[in-house]
This record gives C-alpha cells, structure tokens and sequence, in this order.
C-alpha cells in the first residue's frame, strides 16, 4: 500500500507565504522599571547592581544579555550564579521567551544558541572549576554576593580579557563581602570602567502593595535593612549576633547537676552522615553545663548515651521528631521509665524551625543564655544563616556542605528552657517577643506570580526605553 497524500482543499496564499519567509523575527524585551531604564542605559564596563529583594535584578539582567547575544553576531555570553538551581531558573526563563530564535538547547549542559550565532551558558560559581577556559563578550554574576571570590579573581575575570568582554553584577548585600569590594570599586571614581547601582525594593514599582511593610513587621530590623534596603552592614545580618558576649568559660567535664536546679536537654539525632548532639542547660542560671557529640549511628546506642545523660540531670529532653525521630524518641521514652527524665517531641517544618531559631536569637540577642567555648558549637552559630525564599518567608540552615547539628540541639534546649515551668522564665520570653513586636509568621504562598518576559511585536528601538526595545533578526 502506498502513502495516502491529503487532498489541499484550500489554495496557499503565496503572498502571505511568501511574507512569511521574508519577515524578520522581532524579539521584545520587557519594560524596564526607571531604576532599572538608569541601569540599562549606563555604558559602563563593569555594573555592580545592588538592589533590594525582588528589586527585579533577574528580570533586568535576563533582559539585558539576552539583547547583547541577540544583537552581537557569535557573541559568548555566560550566565553564572551561586548553584546550579539558581542559573537554571535564568536559563528557563530564556529558554521559554526565546523558543522562536533558539537554534540549539541542551537541558544538561544549560546552553542556548541562536539563530545569529550567538549562545549563553549557564554556570554555578561553586564549581567555578567548569567555567575555566571559556572566554565571554558578556557576563552575568547573579546573587552576586553568594558567589565564591575565588570563581571571580580566578575565573570569571580572566574570561572577560581575551574579548574585552562586559560584566553585569547583580545582588542583595550580604555584609561588607566581596560583593561590597565590588560595589565600593564600582562608586569609585578611580575606577571609571566601573559603575554601581543601590536601590531598595520598593523602588520595583510591581511589587506587591504592603508586601514591604509585612516584611519588615515580620524579620529582625538589620535583616530588613540588607534584604529590602539593601544596606551594606558592617556585620553581615547573620541569624545570631552577639555570641561572643554570651561565651563564658569552658565545658567543664563531668559537670554535676545542683540539688534544686532544673535542667532541659536538647536532642539532634544524628541522620545519616550528621552527628547526634546533645545540650544541657540550667533552667536556673541559663548556662550550658553539658554537651556531648557522637557520630554512632547505631539508634540503640545514642538512646543510652543520651538517656545517661538525661538520667545524670533529671531532665527533660526536647528532641526533633520528624522521620526516623519518631521512633528514637518511643526508643528514649522506654529507656527513660524509672530513670526520672522525660522526652518532649518537637516535629520540624519550616514554620516550626522558625520559632526555635527566633528564640534562640533573642536569647542570644539579650544574652540570656550562656554558652561554653565549644569550637563546633560556636562555629555552627557564626555561620547559621537564612535564605528568603521565593515566597519570601525565611529558610534556616546550615550553609551548604556545613552542619548544624550542634546549633540545633541548642535551640532545642532553649526552647524545652522557655516553656511554662516557672512564670518568670515564661514571662522573660513573652517580654522578649513584645519589646520586638513580631509576630509568628505563617507561610504565604506567592499567589500572584508576575509576568516574566513578554514578546510581542513593537516599534523599533535602539536604545532601552521605558516602554520596552525590540530587536529584529
Ligand atoms: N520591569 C518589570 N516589569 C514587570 N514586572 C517586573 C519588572 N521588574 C521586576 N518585575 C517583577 O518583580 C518580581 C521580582 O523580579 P526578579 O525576580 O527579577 O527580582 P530579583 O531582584 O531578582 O529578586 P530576588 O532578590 O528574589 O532574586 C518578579 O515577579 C518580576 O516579574
Ligand atoms: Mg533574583
């Protein structure tokens, strides 16, 4: 049987066929906002652009080296940022609002080509390793001061200088890091290839109404002032300040409990390849008196150590009950019959994290807690730090490739310390909490999700302008 051929009913129009393969592709970029029009429109080599919390920082730089590879013919152009998640969302972006000119995709590899020759690759800075031997016409460095200075001195920079290629960096403040040293050499005029820019975030004219002032109602003022006015702080607003005025003295080894005195215990049970920590503080003197890491994996095993311990203080031990927890804790509470201690579950989200690092903030805030000069614990608490996520509610953690295990298992203790025992204790907290004026932040989703870039076909530009630039292929 041969091929069935489809009878054409209708007659092609040959003009329009004809029209259709001589009409150029117009691509049109977005409307820039005025702080970002100024951005767009300096001829600076190197742009340090440090602006506020959802300023439109990726939107602007999406825009902008998307018009620089479509109107240089062959021109390189890298996109890089902290990970790998974060060029991907740029890379998506692009890829979606440039379907009709792509000439090349590769998912795995996050490259782009196009029809005139010109690509964009997309990097993450901590394996800054991959990017070497690229040379770039244009770069971007988004989440700029995330990124490892090292990629920068070692890498990015000396990618730019074959080609005399341009940069674009942009950010939020992350104290006075290296994205500062950026930022300081882009306002100095010493440096005229350099330019910088600092907006806070209500300059985004599409920000949601109110969302800055939940914002600020709802985070530590020093964390507004770098994430929405986007301040360079001397001390970056790390999550605890102050741990060095709490640090008093050394762990004492086999320390005895006080006939009289109440203890709380906190638990972090080790997962995986994490460690298990424990925490013992006085109720009375707000002092850590015990602490003890292990890495013995063996469940069995760390319920007796930590019910020994437990037994020794007669105390309550507050431990995270999510997945294998659960049943540690059933493990410790059968353990604990008889021997005078209880064990108080505390099932994590990300709301409930929340509450456990806000006290332990405060507590370290107001230096109403004590702690011991242990290396790992204190390290922990130094570079604890947040995230804000797309939703803008904070995420707490470790940074990547680090642990807090100790850091936990001290707000763990801290937390069991708060709780209703005796009403002086209760009512320190509660005082705490009201001279901030916080409330307890419940999860928001981002319901209005906002345009990401338009195309569409507009009047011709060469130059940005507010009401948006086409370019022609
Ligand atoms: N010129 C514009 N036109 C329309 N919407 C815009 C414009 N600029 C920014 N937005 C919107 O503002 C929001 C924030 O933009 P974007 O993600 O680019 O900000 P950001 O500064 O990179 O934020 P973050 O600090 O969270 O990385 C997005 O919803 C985006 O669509
Ligand atoms: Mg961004």
């Amino acid at each position: 049987m041969g091929e069935v051929i489809p009878i054409r009913k209708k007659p092609i129009n040959v003009a329009q066929a004809l029209d259709k393969m001589t009409t150029k592709k117009r691509i049109t970029l977005y409307k820039p906002h005025a702080g970002q029009l100024k951005i767009h429109k300096s001829k600076a080599r190197f742009r340090v652009v440090a602006c506020g919390r959802r300023y439109g920082k990726t939107l602007f730089a999406c825009n902008e080296i998307v018009k620089y590879a479509l109107e240089h013919k062959t021109a390189e152009c890298g996109w890089v940022a902290p990970t790998y998640r974060q060029s991907k969302l740029a890379y998506r972006l692009i890829r979606r609002a440039l379907k009709d000119v792509i000439t090349y995709k590769s998912d795995s590899e996050l490259r782009l080509e196009f029809e005139n020759g010109s690509s964009i690759t997309f990097f993450s800075s901590d394996n800054y390793d991959a990017i070497r031997g690229n040379g770039f016409h244009f770069l971007v460095l988004d989440e700029c001061a995330d990124i490892n200075e090292k990629a920068w001195n070692e890498v990015l920079r000396p990618a730019l200088s074959d080609k005399r290629g341009k940069a674009l960096m942009i950010g939020t403040p992350k104290g006075r890091n290296f994205f500062f040293r950026l930022f300081a050499r882009g306002a100095d005029p010493g440096f005229p290839d350099w330019a910088a820019f600092n907006a806070p975030s209500s300059d985004n004219p599409y920000m949601p109404e109110g969302e800055i002032e939940t914002a600020k109602r709802e985070m530590p003022e020093d964390t507004y002032q770098q994430e929405y006015m986007a301040v360079f702080l001397e001390e970056s607003a790390g999550v605890f300040k102050g741990i060095d005025k709490c640090i008093r003295g050394d762990l004492e080894e086999d320390y005895q409990p006080i006939t009289g005195h109440d203890y709380i215990a906190g638990w972090d049970v080790a997962k995986f390849q994490d460690y298990s920590v424990v925490t013992v503080l006085d109720c009375h003197t707000r002092e850590l008196v015990a602490w003890k890491r292990f890495n013995q994996i063996d469940y069995k095993v760390q319920v007796e150590i930590v019910a020994d311990i437990a037994e020794k203080f007669k105390s309550t031990v507050y431990m995270d009950s999510t997945g294998v927890g659960s049943p540690v804790a059933e493990l410790l509470k059968a353990a604990g019959s008889g021997r005078g201690f209880q064990v108080e579950e505390y099932l994590f989200t990300n709301a409930s994290k929340k509450v456990l690092v806000e006290k332990l903030q405060i507590a370290i805030q107001y230096g109403t807690i004590w702690l011991k000069n242990i290396e790992v614990l204190i390290n922990e608490l130094r570079i604890y730090e947040y995230q804000i996520s797309p939703s803008r509610n904070l995420i707490y953690g470790a940074p990547k490739g680090a642990h807090d295990d100790a850091a936990t298992s001290l707000m763990l203790a801290n937390y069991g310390m708060s709780q209703p025992r005796g009403a002086l204790m209760w009512s320190v907290e509660e005082y705490v909490q009201e001279e901030l004026g916080r409330a307890q932040e419940k999860p928001k989703e981002d319901k209005n999700p906002r345009p990401v870039m338009e195309i569409e076909k507009l009047e011709m530009e060469e130059e940005w302008k507010e009401e948006g630039v086409w370019i022609e292929l």
